[in-house]
């Protein structure tokens, strides 16, 4: 920019009055520039103003820094986005019903919507003459379903790590310092990764990618749209790029673009260094403090520079290094910061005042709902909260995360953002993370603004994303049921108007699905986890010795020898069932049940509606041996694992075998979240980082220890190993050292258990996500079988890619145990998932299940054990009907159990009431009924 100021245009006026003038003029300016040259002279001679060679531009740096950070003030007259693709279609979306965004997320509106030129054109009636203006109009009719502005994730890490992970894609993390708010995550951006086809097929449009959390001060993050940009380069997928590649895009002096700083305080900066808290925070103070000079410096020399006392200013004071700092300084980045327990965000909240700078989003932050003071008390605002629903408990500092967080939080007029720290959880499901935080008591209009407005506005982009508005960018997603409802799945996702999906699949779902989904209400648990500081009780009441009547149940469906069958069902208010000491002794109306009623003492639960069903088994993650995944004191351990360790001759040597039931943990917290959500039973094999698992177990997770009675389901059920590119021995190292085992077993219990194996007594588990070690396994199970001339069983577990080997696995009689049920490719074995709507017609498990294969499903990690009524819902439903209410219950009870070696005695399973709908819907558990343990559960 140039100070020059604009001159007289074309030739001296003619009138003679106006030649006077001119003359005055003239002469003015000619003494002017006299005097000027004078004084010029005069500061030269006494060295004391002059302006260096340089000064334009340093005055533009100065005027620079007083920019606010922002859209273009003429941004809402654009007609066409700066990311238009040219030769983008305009489409027209007849006929939907629109969540906005607007309105505190209230509004909602039927109507049409017009995409053009990268942007949200028109909403609502649209007339005719500007539709005939459109060439080459496509024209889609919702037939009143619902859209949504675009996914928007707060906190991802797509794209600086990779899916399928890669060794040589793992850029997220620098550990070359605490503080490196020079580093760019735009720098790693891996162009390549899986993660956002998935993604996007989940309806995300737009994520906050951000460094790590190894440092406190872990770089800067960038939020890029996640569709394949034409230029296929990391930077045309940024969104509003706040760094140059040639210094033509933007002008920051008009307008300065959001920055986003990532910042982490706690475990993980603590640990990467062997520093405590206090180091950590001394390491931000003194960053800040650096920060600090340099501003202060600027500003000083701003002062001057402006006032052209030039003397003595020396040079601009700035320092690549820390310039970013120094923009948070200057309230022009939106600072994410990773921390988790009051004593950390306590720290966080004191620096922002010491410094002068304002905290966008506390991420994870899972205590802030114990103390929104403390965020209160922030500089400039208060921070928004952005949170896993219920995954919690894997590190110590998550201990006391919540699943009222959210409704908490909202309460106290916090701002709560869901987000899924991609890939810690996979960002296509990003919506569930609000359905749950629904679920739990968070109003659905927040709800939904949590993974759309809210995140939008927290990243400083609410001026072009995450509202469905017109001038807003073509970011909207069409759903085949309402967002909320579970299940919920894009039959389109638009990106800067351009249509992801090419062969969209979905399936038509129920009509009440179209709906807000109604939820039970949690106000009670939400003030107990407040009374406990964040660890109320969650033990249950056990009724014994006295009844309880369970009235208004809509259904019952129970085990029998085939599996299982719904035994009973109304639609009017009188159902009944009575249960006592764990079993039930009456079921009908309460006429017919009379007998079993009379005694004054019983207790009555309402169900509304709900029903009984059998209680749910888990099996994946190591609930019941562990109580924080990171906190070695509190887990059982792993096992030696004997392919490339010494096992002790204490233990045994090579003849040792470690059974799981010798170091389970009753009362755990997961253990207990899972009781009280219909889980009753866990399957856990001994924690292994190897081959080598051992003996798993069935036990019951509502149990107090494992003395009482009923705690132990079955001691042992199967011999546990594992195939993957885990620990230091090969796939085919793996494989050769199980067919030793099943050949030759050494001595000791191994060999006890491996000829029960081999007689076909009890299951070998193999954990295998990849296609090619399972044919091997195949191949085994055909020696093995021809070897001893008996049928073995055998059970894949994980099974990512076992779909590819549906036929074979089938025929072999395998039985597969997929965990996660919803497929993801964290590593290489798993790169050939079935993902299932809307990128595939049928889903993993419904393709194995038609092949005959027993099929169960689990999960990875013991906090999320308490969803497994969800998982197989949503996994029915991805299905279009195809799964019954009993096929989707049976992936989580009797297949599962089956798989494992579970002899199930169908009398002695629990059942599960749910009240306000059953199991697989958004319902709420209120009791157990324990024939095993001969209780029935209250909650
Ligand atoms: C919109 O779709 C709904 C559901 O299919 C239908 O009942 C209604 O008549 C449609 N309205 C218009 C204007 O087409
Ligand atoms: C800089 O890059 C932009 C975007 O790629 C391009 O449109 C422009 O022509 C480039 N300008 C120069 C001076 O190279
Ligand atoms: C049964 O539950 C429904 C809700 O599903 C409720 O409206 C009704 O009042 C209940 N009836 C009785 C008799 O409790």
């Amino acid at each position: 920019m140039s100070g020059v100021l604009p001159g007289p245009k074309g030739s001296p006026a003619k009138h003679p009055a106006a030649r006077r003038l001119w003359h005055v003029l003239v002469l003015a300016v000619l003494s002017f520039v006299a005097v000027q040259t004078l004084l010029v002279w005069e500061s030269t001679k006494l060295s004391r103003t002059e302006a260096p060679l340089h000064a334009t531009e340093i005055l533009d740096k100065c005027r620079l820094l007083d920019v606010k950070p922002g859209p273009p003030p003429d941004f809402n007259l654009r007609k066409e986005s700066d990311r238009f693709v040219p030769g983008t279609r305009p489409t027209l979306i007849r006929n939907a019903t629109i969540w906005t965004g607007r309105v505190d997320g209230l509004e909602v509106l039927k109507g049409d919507i017009l995409l053009d030129k990268g942007l949200i054109k028109e909403v609502g009636p649209i007339e005719g003459s500007l539709l005939e203006s459109l060439d080459d109009l496509v024209t889609l009719d919702a037939e009143g379903a619902w859209v949504s502005p675009g996914i928007v994730d707060l906190h991802s890490h797509l794209g600086v790590t990779s899916n399928p992970n890669f060794a040589g894609a793992s850029d997220g993390n620098s550990h070359h310092g605490p503080i490196l708010p020079w580093l760019r995550a735009l720098d790693s951006l891996n162009t390549h990764s899986e993660g956002y086809r998935l993604s996007v097929s989940g309806g995300v449009t737009t994520a906050l990618v951000l460094p790590g959390s190894a440092n406190a001060i872990g770089g800067q993050g960038i939020v890029i749209k996640l569709r394949a940009p034409e230029d296929r380069s990391p930077t045309g997928m940024l969104l509003e790029n706040p760094y140059s590649i040639n210094g033509s895009e933007y002008d920051p002096s008009l307008s300065f673009r959001w920055r986003q700083m990532k910042h982490a305080c706690g475990e993980n900066p603590d640990r990467v260094y062997s520093n405590t808290r206090m180091d950590t925070t001394w390491a931000f103070r003194q960053a800040y403090d650096k920060a600090r000079q340099i501003k202060e410096a600027q500003d000083d020399y701003c002062v001057k520079a402006k006032a052209g006392e030039w003397a003595g200013l020396g040079k601009f004071p700035e320092d690549l290094q820390w310039e970013a700092l120094v923009d948070v300084l200057r309230g022009r980045v939106k600072v994410q910061t990773h921390c988790y327990e009051t004593v950390d965000l306590d720290d966080l909240v004191r620096i922002t005042n010491e410094f002068k700078f304002s905290i966008a989003a506390f991420h994870h932050a899972h205590e802030t709902y114990l103390v929104p003071d403390t965020l209160k008390a922030a500089y400039g605002h208060p921070p928004a909260a952005a949170l896993f629903a219920v995954h919690a408990r894997y590190k110590r500092e998550s201990y006391r995360g919540s699943e009222f967080a959210p409704k908490i939080l909202a309460e106290n007029g916090l701002q709560v953002v869901m987000k899924s720290d991609h890939p810690v959880l996979d960002s296509r499901f990003l919506l569930w993370e609000a359905q749950q935080a629904h679920y739990y008591g968070l109003p659905h209009n927040l709800a939904l603004a949590a993974v759309t407005t809210t995140p939008a506005k927290v990243m400083g982009q609410d001026h072009r994303i995450g509202i469905v508005r017109q001038g807003y960018d073509a970011d909207i997603v069409l759903w085949d049921s309402h967002p909320l409802a579970l299940g919920a799945t894009p039959k389109q996702v638009w990106i800067d108007g351009i249509a992801q999906l090419e062969r969209p699949h979905s399936h038509v779902k129920a009509s009440e699905a179209q709906h807000v989904p109604k939820v039970p209400n949690f106000g009670n648990e939400a003030d107990k986890t407040l009374e406990f500081d964040g660890l109320p009780p969650l033990e249950a009441e056990h009724v014994e010795g006295r009844s309880v009547v369970f009235t208004n149940v809509s259904s019952v469906i129970l085990r029998d020898r085939e599996g299982l069958h719904e035994t009973f069902s109304t639609s009017s208010h009188e159902g009944v069932v009575v249960a006592k000491n764990g079993a039930i002794s009456c079921y009908g109306t309460m006429s017919s049940c009379s007998s079993f009623v009379e005694d004054a003492k019983e207790r009555v639960v309402d169900l509304q509606g709900g029903a009984i069903m059998p209680g749910l088994t888990s099996f994946g993650a190591p609930l019941g041996l562990e109580e924080i995944g990171a906190e070695r004191s509190t887990s059982d351990g792993f096992v030696y694992d004997p392919l490339v360790q010494t096992v002790p001759k204490i233990v045994g040597a090579e003849g040792a075998i470690i059974r799981a039931v010798d170091g389970l943990q009753f009362g755990t917290r997961d253990a207990l979240l899972s009781h009280r959500s219909g889980v009753t039973t866990a399957i856990t094999a001994p924690k292994s980082v190897g081959f080598l698992s051992g003996m798993g177990t069935a036990f019951s997770t509502g149990a107090a220890h494992k003395l009482e009675k009923g705690a132990v389901v079955q001691p042992v059920t199967a011999f546990h190993v594992s195939m993957h590119h885990s620990g230091l021995a090969s796939i085919s190292t793996k494989v050769a050292a199980l067919r030793h085992l099943l050949f030759s077993p050494p001595y000791g219990t191994i060999e006890y258990w491996l000829s029960k194996v081999r007689k076909g007594n009890i299951p070998l588990v193999i954990d295998v996500d990849s296609a090619d070690a399972m044919t091997s396994l195949i191949e085994l199970k055909r020696e093995v079988e021809s070897r001893f001339l008996r049928p073995i069983k055998m059970t894949f577990t994980g099974g990512a890619e076992a779909h590819i080997l549906a036929k074979e696995i089938s025929e072999a009689g395998i039985s597969v145990v997929l965990y996660p049920s919803r497929p993801f490719p964290s590593t290489w074995e798993q790169r050939r998932i079935l993902p299932g709507p809307p990128l595939t017609e049928t889903n993993a498990i419904e393709t194995l299940l038609a092949h005959g294969i027993t099929v169960g499903i689990g999960v990875r990690t013991a906090d999320l054990a308490r969803n497994a009524r969800f998982d197989a819902a949503w996994a029915a439903l991805e299905t279009g009907g195809k799964l019954s209410r009993s096929d989707a219950l049976a992936l989580v009870s009797v297949n599962l159990e089956k798989a494992l070696g579970v002899q199930t005695d169908r009398l002695q399973s629990d059942l599960v009431a749910t009240r306000g709908g059953d199991l697989l819907e958004f319902s709420k558990v209120v009791g157990i009924i324990s024939p095993r343990r001969g209780v029935v559960d209250l909650f």
